[in-house]
């Protein structure tokens, strides 16, 4: 297990976002610039608002936002909170928390439903703030909380409580969409907010966000909403497949060739390649006595985050897995920096990936003195055999 760099001299990207970006959609950025009032414009425009639906499984609309995912959550309740509303913000991790932090900023009230990060507040506890917050209009959530590994697997529930409430359900799922289920509108979740940089394997600094009638009726309702990320002026802009102000178009183009990549390996079998990834991940460190911070069918498709051993140093497990494979690890977010490390697995992560960040940890955890509780090589091999055997199955992709 020696020290490799797997692409020349440059690193891979095992970070929570930005992802591996392939050199076709790279390529595709370099292409000269157009006007964003022309009908080269509204064709490539066009083209993305009817992909996106496809991508978010809706019916509604979907726009592209010249903003990273945090742009779009604020986009999301600058358009639906209206100040001194009562907000059912259900968190349980750094992004939810930031997403209520948005609601304070917007003169909003947040009603709390929390639990400790790496769990996961129950139904009961949000049917229990509804009961006692008859008047809160939006219910928040994070679907696959990027600090800790949390995949919120109640998400059809809430749905169908939101729904049966009368509720508006804003998700971010900045790192789920592509690489976890999320039928939005067979989830019933009025809007809808993704990423670029992560499981789409796009370039970071778009937003992507999905609208539903019922959406468009409460923020229609909203004097307070924001003015450059106003939804009803992107719909109105949509008509003649325009945005209101100048967009990142490079990024558009950018985003253009990361769809068509996608619908040839087809969403199913790109949410396939993550489960298998992330399942290989997770098989191996359990196997080595290394403790993941979520559990059981918490366990994101996405992200691997991982308790530091004892007496491990984990920031210099990374900086060794840098210096010695070329392998980028993320380090521990919020209150859990210090304390874990996290694992990007998406976008086009493949075998390769898997097996070089593997061997990346286990080659320098040896060096830290970790005690292994099955042989490091041994786990390895089987694991990587299972995911080649998983892998199998699924399209090969184009990338340059
Ligand atoms: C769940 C979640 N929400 C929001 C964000 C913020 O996205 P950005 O850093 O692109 O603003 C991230 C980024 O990691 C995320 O994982």
């Amino acid at each position: 297990m020696d020290a490799v760099y797997p692409m020349g001299r440059e690193n891979i990207l095992m970070v929570p976002g930005p992802t591996n970006v392939p050199e076709r959609v790279l390529k595709a950025m370099v292409r000269p610039l157009i006007s964003h009032r022309g009908p080269e414009f509204r064709e490539l425009y066009g083209r993305l608002l009817e992909n996106l639906k496809k991508v978010f499984q809706t019916g509604g609309d979907v726009y592209p936002l010249t903003a990273s995912g945090t742009g779009g959550v604020e986009c999301a309740l600058g358009n639906l909170v209206s100040p001194g509303e009562p907000v059912i913000t259900v968190h349980f991790g750094l992004f939810g928390e930031r997403m209520r932090e948005a609601v304070v900023r917007l003169g909003g009230r947040p009603v709390e439903v929390a639990s400790e990060w790496g769990e996961a507040p129950s139904l009961e506890q949000v049917k229990e703030a509804l009961d006692l917050n008859p008047e809160a209009r939006l219910i928040t959530i994070v679907y696959n909380e990027t600090s800790t590994g949390v995949a919120w697997r109640m998400l059809p529930e809430l749905g169908r409580l939101a729904r049966s409430r009368d509720k508006i359900l804003v998700v971010d799922a900045v790192s789920a969409l592509a690489g976890e289920p999320l039928p939005v509108d067979q989830w019933n979740i009025d809007v809808c907010v993704a990423g670029s940089q992560k499981c789409l394997a796009c370039p970071p600094g778009l937003s992507l966000i999905s609208v539903n009638e019922r959406a468009y009726q409460a923020l229609r309702e909203n004097k307070h909403r924001l003015f450059y990320f106003d939804l009803e002026a992107h719909r109105r802009f949509a008509e003649r497949k325009e945005t209101p102000f100048t967009p990142a178009v490079p990024l558009f183009y950018a985003l253009d060739e990361a769809l068509q990549l996608l619908f040839e390996e087809g969403l199913e079998n790109r949410i396939k390649r993550h489960a298998a990834c992330a399942q290989a991940f997770y098989e191996a460190f359990d196997r080595v006595g290394l403790e993941t911070i979520s559990k059981g069918s918490l366990r994101s498709n996405t992200l691997i985050a991982v308790w530091n051993p004892p007496r491990v140093d984990g920031d210099e497990m990374r900086r060794m897995a840098k210096e010695g494979f070329g392998v980028v690890i993320g380090g521990g977010a919020g209150k859990l920096k210090g304390k874990s490390f996290r694992i990007g697995s998406m976008g086009m992560v493949s075998l390769r990936e898997v097996s070089l960040t593997l061997r990346a940890v286990f080659e320098s955890l040896k060096k830290l003195n970790f005690s292994f509780k099955e042989k490091p090589e041994r786990v390895l091999e089987e694991v990587e055999g299972k995911l080649e055997e998983a892998l199998r199955k699924l399209p090969k992709l184009r990338l340059s």
